[in-house]
This record gives structure tokens, sequence and C-alpha cells, in this order.
């Protein structure tokens, strides 16, 4: 049984070691498990010589980047810069309904945006990447249609140009060992048992035209099933839980009123790998008090389904 602080300690004095007295560190952060403990040790072994890099890319969740900031800068003292690129991204997107052509349009302006602040912040040699074990052993651990654009998620796919070394601290840790490796270091609960978030966020689960409305009626869902997962005390017991908004209207009835608004799906799988998943087992007055919410809290969306698809045959995501 190691101890989590021993290698950390370790860890840190390897970076010192290796980066120097001057050497600079880049590496972009989402606020997950992952980037957070890596992070957080690259703070405690050069400070402000690592630069975190946060890419808004328009998809996030509700909240989401101020809430990473603020833990991050603010809580965790990291050195970190976010960019608020949702127009950018945005504007590539629209008209765009291709799932694959979406995650091709997100992956390389990330890249983009990471290199030309990677040039802003000047004299880089180190990128900082989260990598854990299974995907050192496996090359990757997602196995599927976006196989390939999850590299690029975990800025494989920064050009050689670039010339960056790599520092991956978390390369022979396991998931498990990462969250308490995390709690070990400070790191909020909230942050170690944060279902992973896909780097194409919620473009993916914006099914159909992707515009600024759709994701803020999505956004609003997903927040409320959170909320409503967390208050059951059931947020644990599920590898991940999300809403997606369908490209489908329906007819519904509110007061003396037709409605025909959207559909939203929920979709909360048990997973290990995530290469194999369960629908979860959601106990129903959970599921009525989140179908109740939606509907009423959020204008646009009439009617609520609960995925039960396992994978496979079905993906976890809908695109
Ligand atoms: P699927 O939908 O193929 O997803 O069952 C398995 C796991 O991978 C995540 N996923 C992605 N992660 N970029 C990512 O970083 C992607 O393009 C991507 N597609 C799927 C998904 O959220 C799930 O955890």
């Amino acid at each position: 049984n190691w101890n989590m602080l021993d290698i950390a300690d370790e860890f840190v004095r390897e970076v010192r070691e290796r980066v120097g007295p001057e050497g600079k560190v880049i590496g972009a952060v989402s606020g997950g498990v992952d980037s957070t403990v890596a992070a957080v040790l690259l703070k405690t072994a050069i400070g402000d010589r690592f630069h975190a890099i946060l890419v808004d890319n328009g998809c996030l969740r509700k909240n989401e980047a101020v809430e990473v900031v603020d833990r991050m800068r603010n809580k965790l003292g990291i050195n970190l810069r976010c960019v608020d690129a949702a127009d950018r991204f945005l504007g590539l997107l629209a008209g765009k309904t291709e799932p694959e052509e979406k995650r091709k349009i997100i992956g390389t302006t990330f890249i983009d945006i990471f290199q030309e602040e990677a040039l802003k912040i000047g004299a880089v040699d180190y990128l900082l990447q989260g990598t854990l074990y299974p995907d050192v052993i496996e090359s990757i651990s997602y196995k599927g249609p976006s196989a390939v654009i999850k590299s690029h998620h975990n800025v494989g796919g920064l050009p050689a140009t670039m010339h960056l070394k790599l520092i991956e601290p978390l390369r022979e840790l396991f998931k498990d060992e990462v969250r308490t490796l995390g709690i070990a270091l400070g790191v909020e609960e909230f942050s170690v048992w944060r279902h992973p978030f896909p780097g194409p966020g919620l473009a993916i689960r914006c099914l159909g035209e992707l515009n600024m409305e759709n994701l803020d009626m999505l956004r609003e869902a997903d927040a409320i099933l959170i909320e409503e997962l967390n208050r059951a005390g059931i947020y644990r017991e599920i590898g991940q839980a999300f809403a997606v908004l369908l490209p489908v209207k329906s007819v519904g009835v509110m007061g003396d009123f037709r409605t025909y608004e959207k559909v939203c799906a929920i979709r909360c799988v048990q997973t290990t790998d995530y290469m194999t998943a369960d629908w979860y087992h959601m106990p129903y007055e959970v599921l009525g008090r989140i179908s109740n919410r939606i509907i009423n809290e959020v204008r646009g969306i009439n009617r609520v389904v609960y995925d039960i698809s396992s994978k496979p045959p079905a993906t976890i995501e809908w695109e």
C-alpha cells in the first residue's frame, strides 16, 4: 500500500530537477479530477511557472468555467488563464450536425487556441498531461467511434513543431488512486468525484442544431439532473449522468394551451471502465422529481424520457 503523499513528494522533487529553476510548463485543465490533481502537483513543484489553461468552448456545463476558475485559481492557487472562446467555437460549429464533424472542429480549434496561448506565455518547454495508467497500457482507455478525438482532447494532437516535452505525473496511477491522491492533497470532494465529461462537452449532447439557445436549455436541464442526484445521495453510484437535448418536438398541454416543444432525454449509467455500461436503475421518485422540475423550470422542454439502453450496443453518449 503506497503512501500517496510520498508519491506526491517524490514527483515534486523529480519535476523540480527536470524543469530546472527557470523552465515553464503548460497544461490544459478541465476541472476534473485528473487535470486538477496534476495541476496541484505542478503548482507545488514550480509555482507560477506552471501555466494552466482552461478553454471555454461554449459547450461547458452551467457555471462551469466560473466555478473551475474559482476552485483552481482562488482556492488552489494555480496560475490559471481562462480563454473565453465560446463565440469562436460556436461560429465554427454553426450549421454542423454530423457528430464526428463536430468533434473534429472542437478538437482542432482547441489545439489552435492552446498553441496561441502557449505562444503568448513564451519559452515553454514542457507540457503537462493527465495520462493515467489505463491510458498507457491501452494507449487510450476509450475505444469507440471517437477514440481518435479523445486523444486530441488530452492534447496528444499538439503539433510536433511545438517541441514540448511531456510531463505525466499520473501515468502510474489508476483512477481510484488519483482520487485518493487528490483527497490527500486537499482537492475538494466535488472535483474528486466529478463524473467524467467529454472534451466536446455539450456539443455532442445537443443533437441537431447547435446554438446558444439550445445549449442554455440543455445546461439548465443538466444542472437540475445533477442537483437532484446529489440531493437523493446517489450521484456517486452513477458513473456518468447527463441530459441530452433531442432535435424533436412533441405536443404537450400547459394550462389551457397546447405546447409544441423539445424532448429532453436523461442518460445515467453504471460502469467500471466506460467500455461497457448498464443503464442506472434510478428510483422512480427521483426520476419523477427530475422530470417535473425540468418540464416546469426549463422553457422550451415539455417532455422528458429516460434512456434504458446498455452499452453495447448503444454507446454512452448519443453522438
Ligand atoms: P461512448 O459514448 O463511446 O463514450 O460510450 C465512452 C466514454 O467516452 C467519453 N467520450 C469522449 N470523451 N472526447 C472525449 O474526451 C470525445 O469525443 C468523447 N466521446 C465519448 C464519454 O463521455 C464516455 O465517458
